[in-house]
Protein backbone atom coordinates (compact mmCIF):
# COMPACT_ATOMS: atom_id res chain seq x y z
CA UNK A 1 0.00 0.00 0.00
CA UNK A 2 1.18 3.83 -0.79
CA UNK A 3 0.14 7.15 0.27
CA UNK A 4 1.27 10.47 0.61
CA UNK A 5 0.74 12.61 3.55
CA UNK A 6 -0.79 16.49 3.09
CA UNK A 7 2.79 17.56 4.72
CA UNK A 8 5.13 15.78 2.83
CA UNK A 9 6.24 15.62 -0.64
CA UNK A 10 7.17 12.21 -0.46
CA UNK A 11 4.97 8.97 -0.75
CA UNK A 12 4.90 6.44 2.01
CA UNK A 13 5.79 2.73 1.64
CA UNK A 14 5.15 -0.20 3.68
CA UNK A 15 8.17 -2.92 4.56
CA UNK A 16 6.01 -5.51 2.44
CA UNK A 17 6.38 -3.13 -0.99
CA UNK A 18 9.72 -2.68 -0.31
CA UNK A 19 10.56 -6.39 -0.38
CA UNK A 20 8.24 -7.47 -3.52
CA UNK A 21 8.74 -4.26 -5.51
CA UNK A 22 12.00 -2.60 -4.60
CA UNK A 23 13.96 -5.58 -3.97
CA UNK A 24 12.91 -7.62 -6.85
CA UNK A 25 13.51 -4.59 -9.11
CA UNK A 26 16.83 -4.31 -8.00
CA UNK A 27 17.61 -7.63 -8.44
CA UNK A 28 15.80 -8.30 -11.42
CA UNK A 29 16.97 -4.65 -14.13
CA UNK A 30 20.78 -5.28 -13.92
CA UNK A 31 20.22 -9.06 -15.26
CA UNK A 32 17.13 -7.86 -17.64
CA UNK A 33 20.03 -4.96 -18.74
CA UNK A 34 22.88 -7.24 -18.91
CA UNK A 35 21.55 -10.01 -20.55
CA UNK A 36 19.96 -7.83 -23.66
CA UNK A 37 23.09 -5.77 -24.15
CA UNK A 38 25.24 -9.44 -24.14
CA UNK A 39 28.38 -8.38 -25.59
CA UNK A 40 26.99 -5.52 -27.57
CA UNK A 41 25.50 -2.12 -27.45
CA UNK A 42 21.92 -3.16 -28.03
CA UNK A 43 18.97 0.27 -27.83
CA UNK A 44 16.27 -0.77 -24.59
CA UNK A 45 13.75 1.02 -22.84
CA UNK A 46 13.09 1.39 -19.30
CA UNK A 47 8.90 3.20 -18.93
CA UNK A 48 8.16 3.77 -15.79
CA UNK A 49 4.06 4.49 -16.03
CA UNK A 50 3.54 5.68 -12.59
CA UNK A 51 6.56 7.01 -11.60
CA UNK A 52 5.96 8.96 -8.47
CA UNK A 53 8.75 11.15 -6.98
CA UNK A 54 11.53 9.17 -6.79
CA UNK A 55 12.40 8.77 -2.90
CA UNK A 56 9.67 7.14 -0.85
CA UNK A 57 9.59 7.27 2.59
CA UNK A 58 10.02 3.87 4.40
CA UNK A 59 9.26 4.18 8.61
CA UNK A 60 11.43 7.35 8.89
CA UNK A 61 13.96 6.29 6.20
CA UNK A 62 14.28 7.50 2.65
CA UNK A 63 14.92 5.32 0.19
CA UNK A 64 14.71 5.22 -3.54
CA UNK A 65 11.69 4.79 -5.65
CA UNK A 66 10.65 2.99 -8.66
CA UNK A 67 12.80 5.38 -11.27
CA UNK A 68 15.54 6.04 -9.51
CA UNK A 69 16.50 2.20 -8.71
CA UNK A 70 16.18 2.32 -12.87
CA UNK A 71 18.53 4.80 -13.36
CA UNK A 72 20.83 3.37 -10.23
CA UNK A 73 20.82 -0.40 -11.37
CA UNK A 74 21.77 0.07 -14.76
CA UNK A 75 24.11 2.95 -13.83
CA UNK A 76 27.20 0.48 -14.64
CA UNK A 77 25.84 -0.07 -18.28
CA UNK A 78 23.71 2.83 -19.77
CA UNK A 79 24.88 3.33 -22.90
CA UNK A 80 21.75 3.53 -25.46
CA UNK A 81 19.43 2.60 -22.60
CA UNK A 82 16.17 5.16 -22.77
CA UNK A 83 14.00 5.94 -20.09
CA UNK A 84 10.51 7.08 -19.68
CA UNK A 85 9.15 8.55 -16.36
CA UNK A 86 5.59 9.17 -16.38
CA UNK A 87 3.92 11.39 -13.16
CA UNK A 88 0.53 12.81 -13.52
CA UNK A 89 0.53 14.79 -10.25
CA UNK A 90 1.89 18.32 -10.84
CA UNK A 91 4.05 18.29 -7.24
CA UNK A 92 5.49 14.70 -7.69
CA UNK A 93 6.38 15.52 -11.29
CA UNK A 94 8.13 18.43 -9.84
CA UNK A 95 9.79 16.73 -7.01
CA UNK A 96 11.28 13.95 -9.59
CA UNK A 97 12.27 16.45 -11.84
CA UNK A 98 14.50 17.78 -8.55
CA UNK A 99 15.47 13.89 -7.23
CA UNK A 100 16.68 12.85 -11.00
CA UNK A 101 18.42 16.33 -11.57
CA UNK A 102 20.22 15.52 -8.04
CA UNK A 103 21.30 12.48 -9.03
CA UNK A 104 22.63 13.75 -12.25
CA UNK A 105 24.60 16.01 -11.19
CA UNK A 106 25.98 14.05 -8.01
CA UNK A 107 26.07 10.05 -9.47
CA UNK A 108 25.67 7.00 -7.78
CA UNK A 109 29.23 5.71 -5.86
CA UNK A 110 29.78 2.35 -6.55
CA UNK A 111 32.91 1.24 -4.21
CA UNK A 112 35.78 -0.96 -4.53
CA UNK A 113 34.80 -4.88 -5.30
CA UNK A 114 37.12 -6.91 -4.09
CA UNK A 115 37.84 -10.42 -5.40
CA UNK A 116 38.96 -13.31 -3.69
CA UNK A 117 42.77 -13.43 -5.00
CA UNK A 118 44.60 -12.39 -2.78
CA UNK A 119 48.29 -11.30 -3.15
CA UNK A 120 51.35 -12.20 -0.48
CA UNK A 121 53.51 -9.43 0.48
CA UNK A 122 56.63 -8.64 2.51
CA UNK A 123 55.91 -6.56 5.31
CA UNK A 124 58.72 -6.22 8.40
CA UNK A 125 60.41 -9.73 7.16
CA UNK A 126 56.74 -11.43 7.43
CA UNK A 127 54.24 -12.43 4.74
CA UNK A 128 51.50 -10.79 4.50
CA UNK A 129 48.56 -11.39 2.47
CA UNK A 130 45.66 -8.78 1.00
CA UNK A 131 42.97 -8.56 -0.82
CA UNK A 132 42.84 -7.01 -4.39
CA UNK A 133 40.39 -5.30 -5.94
CA UNK A 134 38.74 -6.43 -9.29
CA UNK A 135 37.19 -3.21 -9.75
CA UNK A 136 38.01 0.26 -8.43
CA UNK A 137 35.53 2.67 -6.88
CA UNK A 138 33.89 4.93 -9.46
CA UNK A 139 31.44 7.09 -9.67
CA UNK A 140 28.52 7.23 -12.08
CA UNK A 141 26.50 9.74 -13.26
CA UNK A 142 23.59 9.41 -15.99
CA UNK A 143 23.25 11.07 -18.98
CA UNK A 144 19.98 13.53 -18.37
CA UNK A 145 19.86 13.72 -22.19
CA UNK A 146 18.58 9.58 -21.68
CA UNK A 147 16.27 10.42 -19.12
CA UNK A 148 12.63 11.93 -20.34
CA UNK A 149 10.16 12.98 -17.57
CA UNK A 150 6.78 13.61 -18.93
CA UNK A 151 3.60 14.84 -17.01
CA UNK A 152 0.51 13.90 -17.47
CA UNK A 153 -1.73 10.61 -17.71
CA UNK A 154 0.39 7.46 -18.90
CA UNK A 155 -2.61 6.16 -21.06
CA UNK A 156 -2.42 9.00 -23.08
CA UNK A 157 1.55 9.65 -23.22
CA UNK A 158 1.98 6.07 -24.03
CA UNK A 159 1.12 6.13 -27.87
CA UNK A 160 4.56 8.65 -28.42
CA UNK A 161 6.67 6.72 -26.71
CA UNK A 162 5.66 3.51 -28.21
CA UNK A 163 6.41 5.21 -31.27
CA UNK A 164 9.80 6.15 -30.47
CA UNK A 165 10.29 2.71 -28.88
CA UNK A 166 9.23 0.50 -31.84
CA UNK A 167 11.29 -2.73 -32.51
CA UNK A 168 13.42 -2.05 -29.25
CA UNK A 169 13.63 -4.45 -26.29
CA UNK A 170 11.29 -2.68 -23.44
CA UNK A 171 10.48 -3.13 -19.39
CA UNK A 172 7.14 -1.07 -18.49
CA UNK A 173 7.09 -1.00 -14.97
CA UNK A 174 3.28 -0.21 -14.24
CA UNK A 175 2.75 0.98 -10.70
CA UNK A 176 -0.52 2.62 -9.83
CA UNK A 177 -2.01 2.96 -6.16
CA UNK A 178 -5.03 1.69 -6.59
CA UNK A 179 -6.83 1.10 -9.80
CA UNK A 180 -6.05 1.84 -13.25
CA UNK A 181 -6.77 1.34 -16.87
CA UNK A 182 -7.14 -2.27 -18.93
CA UNK A 183 -6.56 0.59 -21.78
CA UNK A 184 -2.72 1.02 -21.33
CA UNK A 185 -2.11 -2.82 -20.99
CA UNK A 186 -4.22 -3.02 -24.54
CA UNK A 187 -2.24 0.13 -26.56
CA UNK A 188 1.02 -1.89 -25.36
CA UNK A 189 0.15 -4.70 -26.20
CA UNK A 190 -1.72 -3.62 -29.73
CA UNK A 191 1.21 -1.59 -30.38
CA UNK A 192 4.13 -4.29 -29.55
CA UNK A 193 2.26 -7.86 -30.74
CA UNK A 194 -0.44 -6.75 -33.73
CA UNK A 195 0.64 -5.69 -36.96
CA UNK A 196 -1.60 -2.36 -38.84
CA UNK A 197 -3.55 -5.13 -39.82
CA UNK A 198 -4.19 -6.17 -36.82
CA UNK A 199 -2.80 -9.49 -37.08
CA UNK A 200 -0.51 -11.13 -34.40
CA UNK A 201 2.97 -10.43 -35.23
CA UNK A 202 4.88 -14.09 -34.67
CA UNK A 203 8.68 -14.67 -34.99
CA UNK A 204 10.71 -17.50 -37.03
CA UNK A 205 9.27 -20.63 -34.75
CA UNK A 206 5.53 -18.66 -34.97
CA UNK A 207 5.85 -17.76 -31.70
CA UNK A 208 4.80 -14.58 -29.54
CA UNK A 209 7.71 -12.23 -30.43
CA UNK A 210 9.67 -11.43 -27.01
CA UNK A 211 11.56 -7.83 -25.86
CA UNK A 212 8.47 -6.95 -24.15
CA UNK A 213 8.20 -7.39 -20.28
CA UNK A 214 5.62 -6.14 -18.08
CA UNK A 215 5.67 -6.01 -14.32
CA UNK A 216 2.14 -4.83 -12.59
CA UNK A 217 1.18 -3.71 -9.49
CA UNK A 218 -2.36 -5.71 -9.69
CA UNK A 219 -4.49 -4.05 -7.06
CA UNK A 220 -6.78 -6.65 -5.21
CA UNK A 221 -7.60 -3.70 -2.91
CA UNK A 222 -9.37 -1.40 -5.59
CA UNK A 223 -11.84 -4.41 -6.66
CA UNK A 224 -12.65 -4.94 -2.81
CA UNK A 225 -13.53 -1.40 -2.53
CA UNK A 226 -15.41 -1.49 -5.89
CA UNK A 227 -16.76 -4.93 -6.48
CA UNK A 228 -19.85 -4.35 -4.52
CA UNK A 229 -20.88 -0.93 -5.38
CA UNK A 230 -23.38 0.20 -8.15
CA UNK A 231 -20.93 1.60 -10.21
CA UNK A 232 -19.19 -1.71 -10.72
CA UNK A 233 -19.66 -1.86 -14.25
CA UNK A 234 -17.87 1.67 -15.11
CA UNK A 235 -15.36 -0.17 -13.04
CA UNK A 236 -14.87 -3.13 -14.48
CA UNK A 237 -14.83 -1.93 -17.95
CA UNK A 238 -12.13 0.17 -16.91
CA UNK A 239 -9.71 -1.48 -15.24
CA UNK A 240 -10.71 -5.08 -16.89
CA UNK A 241 -12.39 -4.29 -19.61
CA UNK A 242 -15.24 -5.98 -19.02
CA UNK A 243 -18.95 -4.74 -17.82
CA UNK A 244 -19.77 -6.67 -15.18
CA UNK A 245 -21.85 -9.08 -17.67
CA UNK A 246 -18.69 -9.91 -18.74
CA UNK A 247 -16.78 -10.06 -15.77
CA UNK A 248 -19.68 -12.11 -14.03
CA UNK A 249 -18.78 -14.94 -16.79
CA UNK A 250 -15.26 -15.08 -16.41
CA UNK A 251 -15.31 -15.29 -13.51
CA UNK A 252 -17.92 -18.33 -13.56
CA UNK A 253 -15.37 -19.70 -15.74
CA UNK A 254 -12.24 -19.08 -13.87
CA UNK A 255 -14.47 -21.19 -10.61
CA UNK A 256 -15.32 -24.15 -13.17
CA UNK A 257 -11.89 -25.17 -13.95
CA UNK A 258 -10.52 -23.98 -10.64
CA UNK A 259 -13.04 -27.14 -9.59
CA UNK A 260 -12.30 -28.83 -12.12
CA UNK A 261 -8.25 -29.07 -11.65
CA UNK A 262 -9.57 -29.48 -7.97
CA UNK A 263 -7.49 -26.84 -6.81
CA UNK A 264 -8.38 -24.62 -3.85
CA UNK A 265 -9.13 -20.90 -4.49
CA UNK A 266 -10.59 -17.54 -2.76
CA UNK A 267 -12.35 -15.04 -4.30
CA UNK A 268 -9.05 -12.89 -4.67
CA UNK A 269 -7.63 -16.15 -6.91
CA UNK A 270 -10.62 -16.38 -8.89
CA UNK A 271 -10.31 -12.29 -10.18
CA UNK A 272 -6.84 -12.20 -10.41
CA UNK A 273 -7.28 -15.68 -12.79
CA UNK A 274 -9.38 -13.54 -14.69
CA UNK A 275 -6.33 -10.70 -15.30
CA UNK A 276 -3.97 -12.98 -16.17
CA UNK A 277 -6.35 -14.08 -18.71
CA UNK A 278 -7.05 -11.16 -20.74
CA UNK A 279 -3.17 -10.78 -20.04
CA UNK A 280 -2.15 -13.77 -22.06
CA UNK A 281 -3.66 -12.22 -25.38
CA UNK A 282 -0.27 -10.78 -25.43
CA UNK A 283 1.87 -13.14 -23.05
CA UNK A 284 3.15 -16.99 -23.08
CA UNK A 285 3.94 -16.43 -19.44
CA UNK A 286 1.78 -14.48 -16.96
CA UNK A 287 3.25 -15.02 -13.77
CA UNK A 288 1.58 -13.47 -10.08
CA UNK A 289 3.87 -13.19 -7.87
CA UNK A 290 3.09 -14.74 -4.56
CA UNK A 291 2.75 -12.70 -1.80
CA UNK A 292 2.61 -13.31 2.00
CA UNK A 293 -0.36 -12.03 3.36
CA UNK A 294 -3.60 -13.71 4.18
CA UNK A 295 -5.94 -13.01 0.92
CA UNK A 296 -8.89 -11.55 2.85
CA UNK A 297 -10.81 -8.79 2.72
CA UNK A 298 -9.31 -7.08 6.12
CA UNK A 299 -5.86 -7.97 5.11
CA UNK A 300 -5.64 -6.85 1.48
CA UNK A 301 -2.60 -8.40 -0.24
CA UNK A 302 -0.06 -6.83 -2.36
CA UNK A 303 0.25 -8.91 -6.13
CA UNK A 304 2.85 -7.85 -8.46
CA UNK A 305 1.84 -9.52 -11.95
CA UNK A 306 4.97 -10.40 -14.11
CA UNK A 307 4.64 -11.17 -18.34
CA UNK A 308 7.02 -11.81 -20.81
CA UNK A 309 7.05 -14.19 -23.66
CA UNK A 310 10.70 -14.65 -23.13
CA UNK A 311 11.97 -18.20 -21.16
CA UNK A 312 14.62 -17.05 -20.20
CA UNK A 313 13.81 -13.53 -18.46
CA UNK A 314 10.60 -15.49 -17.37
CA UNK A 315 12.98 -18.42 -15.40
CA UNK A 316 15.05 -15.43 -14.65
CA UNK A 317 12.03 -13.94 -12.63
CA UNK A 318 10.86 -17.37 -11.14
CA UNK A 319 14.75 -17.26 -9.90
CA UNK A 320 14.43 -14.05 -8.11
CA UNK A 321 10.89 -14.22 -7.43
CA UNK A 322 11.52 -17.57 -4.97
CA UNK A 323 14.52 -15.90 -3.86
CA UNK A 324 12.78 -13.26 -2.26
CA UNK A 325 9.94 -14.98 -1.17
CA UNK A 326 10.97 -16.89 2.16
CA UNK A 327 8.02 -19.34 2.13
CA UNK A 328 9.78 -21.06 -0.92
CA UNK A 329 12.27 -22.63 1.43
CA UNK A 330 11.68 -25.64 0.89
CA UNK A 331 12.32 -25.32 -2.84
CA UNK A 332 15.72 -24.05 -2.43
CA UNK A 333 16.48 -27.00 -0.01
CA UNK A 334 15.74 -29.32 -2.22
CA UNK A 335 17.17 -27.62 -5.11
CA UNK A 336 21.06 -27.04 -3.27
CA UNK A 337 20.25 -30.94 -2.75
CA UNK A 338 19.50 -31.91 -6.80
CA UNK A 339 21.92 -33.53 -8.78
CA UNK A 340 20.85 -31.26 -12.03
CA UNK A 341 19.95 -27.44 -10.29
CA UNK A 342 19.41 -26.31 -14.03
CA UNK A 343 16.65 -28.73 -14.25
CA UNK A 344 15.05 -28.47 -10.77
CA UNK A 345 12.99 -25.07 -11.84
CA UNK A 346 10.57 -23.29 -9.59
CA UNK A 347 7.72 -24.73 -12.01
CA UNK A 348 8.69 -28.24 -11.78
CA UNK A 349 8.38 -28.35 -7.94
CA UNK A 350 5.66 -26.29 -8.26
CA UNK A 351 3.39 -28.78 -10.54
CA UNK A 352 4.54 -32.00 -8.64
CA UNK A 353 3.35 -30.16 -5.41
CA UNK A 354 0.18 -29.48 -6.86
CA UNK A 355 -0.35 -33.42 -7.84
CA UNK A 356 0.92 -34.11 -4.74
CA UNK A 357 -1.86 -31.92 -2.97
CA UNK A 358 -4.41 -33.59 -5.36
CA UNK A 359 -3.42 -36.87 -4.39
CA UNK A 360 -3.48 -35.66 -0.86
CA UNK A 361 -6.79 -34.36 -0.87
CA UNK A 362 -8.19 -37.44 -3.43
CA UNK A 363 -7.11 -40.15 -0.37
CA UNK A 364 -8.20 -37.71 2.34
CA UNK A 365 -11.78 -37.94 1.22
CA UNK A 366 -11.49 -41.63 -0.50
CA UNK A 367 -11.01 -42.09 3.66
CA UNK A 368 -13.19 -40.20 5.31
C1 LIG B 1 2.34 3.92 -6.22
S1 LIG B 1 2.81 5.52 -6.75
C2 LIG B 1 4.24 5.21 -7.69
C3 LIG B 1 5.42 4.80 -6.92
C4 LIG B 1 6.65 4.61 -7.76
N1 LIG B 1 6.44 3.71 -8.87
C5 LIG B 1 7.76 4.09 -6.90
O1 LIG B 1 7.85 2.89 -6.70
O2 LIG B 1 8.56 4.90 -6.42
C6 LIG B 1 1.64 5.85 -8.03
C7 LIG B 1 1.89 7.17 -8.77
O3 LIG B 1 1.15 7.17 -9.98
C8 LIG B 1 0.69 8.48 -10.22
N2 LIG B 1 -0.43 8.34 -11.17
C9 LIG B 1 -1.71 7.99 -10.91
N3 LIG B 1 -2.41 7.89 -12.05
C10 LIG B 1 -1.56 8.16 -13.06
C11 LIG B 1 -1.68 8.19 -14.46
N4 LIG B 1 -2.84 7.94 -15.06
N5 LIG B 1 -0.60 8.49 -15.21
C12 LIG B 1 0.59 8.74 -14.61
N6 LIG B 1 0.77 8.74 -13.27
C13 LIG B 1 -0.28 8.44 -12.51
C14 LIG B 1 0.33 8.99 -8.84
O4 LIG B 1 0.32 10.40 -8.80
C15 LIG B 1 1.42 8.38 -7.99
O5 LIG B 1 2.51 9.25 -7.84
Amino acid sequence: MCYVLQDEKLIKIEEKTKIFKYEFLSSYIPMWNKILCGNKRRKRALIDTHAGTGKVKLNDKEIYGSSILFLEKTALKQELLQFYFIEKDYDKYHTLREIVDKVCEKGFYFPDVYGKKTIVIEKSGLPYEIKVPLYNSKVKRPNPDQIQILRGDCVSLIDNILEEIKDIPAFFFIDPCGKFAWELIEKIGENRFFDQQGKMKLNEQGRKIDGTELFINFSWEAILRNKNKDEKDKFFQEMYGLNWDGMREALKRAKSTKIKNREKFTEYDLYIEVYKEKLQKYFDFVIEMSIVGVKSEKNPIYAMIFCSNNEIAKNLYENKEVALNKTKKTYLYLKEKSLNKKEFTYEKYRAFMQNQKSLDEFFNKEIT
